[in-house]
């Protein structure tokens, strides 16, 4: 069922509560950019591959409520849908998402609400990354942070859940959990290789 705006005020609050989210989201895509500058000023290097930021869809947030036995009303979809801005940070190597996330933290103007570590504790698929939601300006914001090789798992776990309606078959399944743990270990081994780098251009720095 759609959400019906029965007058043109339900229309004004409906379009002033999304220019709110989409303000809060350029106000963070903005401060995740500063950061990634500062942070390359300081480390040398980038931690952030890219950004993508959203604001859900009126249809999404209305199918959301449902799922969740809400009456679509503005208020409700501000108090109970968490994401309707929503931002992915996509970087290269796991320790790089929870450096992101302490600078995030440290923000005067973020108030983190809730964080969910899919990284510590994967979800039973095997999916991995790392959940915030953050309090910018007046709105709610979810920020995922992940690595580019966790990014590629969930797009594409994504797609099969789609394409399955949630139901795909028992071996796709695990061979899409295999492929997790695959994901893990790249993301293990590309750390440590970076590591290993870093610390001989530090050798040879000294030299
Ligand atoms: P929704 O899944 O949005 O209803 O929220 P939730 O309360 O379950 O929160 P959670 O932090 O678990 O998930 C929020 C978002 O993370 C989802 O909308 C997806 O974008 C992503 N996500 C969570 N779990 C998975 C997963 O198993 N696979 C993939 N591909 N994405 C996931
Ligand atoms: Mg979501």
């Amino acid at each position: 069922m759609e959400y019906q705006l029965s007058n043109s005020s339900d229309v004004d609050n409906w379009k002033e509560v999304i220019l709110v989210y989409s303000s809060a989201l350029k106000e963070i895509s903005t401060k995740i950019e500063i950061l990634n500058d500062e942070f390359q000023h300081v480390h040398r290097y980038n931690p952030i591959e890219h950004i993508k930021s959203r604001i859900k869809t009126s249809e999404s947030i209305v199918k959301k409520l449902k799922k969740n036995g809400y009456e679509s009303t503005i208020e409700n979809m501000v108090k109970y849908v968490n994401d309707i801005a929503g931002i992915r940070i996509i970087c290269s190597f796991t320790t790089d998402i929870y450096r992101i996330a302490e600078m995030l933290v440290n923000q005067n103007d973020v108030k983190v609400l809730a964080v969910k570590d899919y990284i510590k504790n994967p979800k039973p698929s095997g999916y991995k990354s790392y959940h915030m939601i953050d309090r910018i300006i007046e709105a709610k914001v979810e920020v995922q942070i992940r690595t580019v090789a966790m990014d590629f798992w969930a797009s594409l776990e994504h797609k099969i859940n789609y394409k399955f309606e949630g139901n795909a078959p028992e071996h796709i399944k695990d061979e899409l959990y295999a492929c997790a743990q695959m994901v893990s270990a790249l993301d293990a081994k590309m750390l440590s290789l970076n590591e290993e780098i870093q610390a001989i251009e530090k050798e040879q720095n000294t030299q």
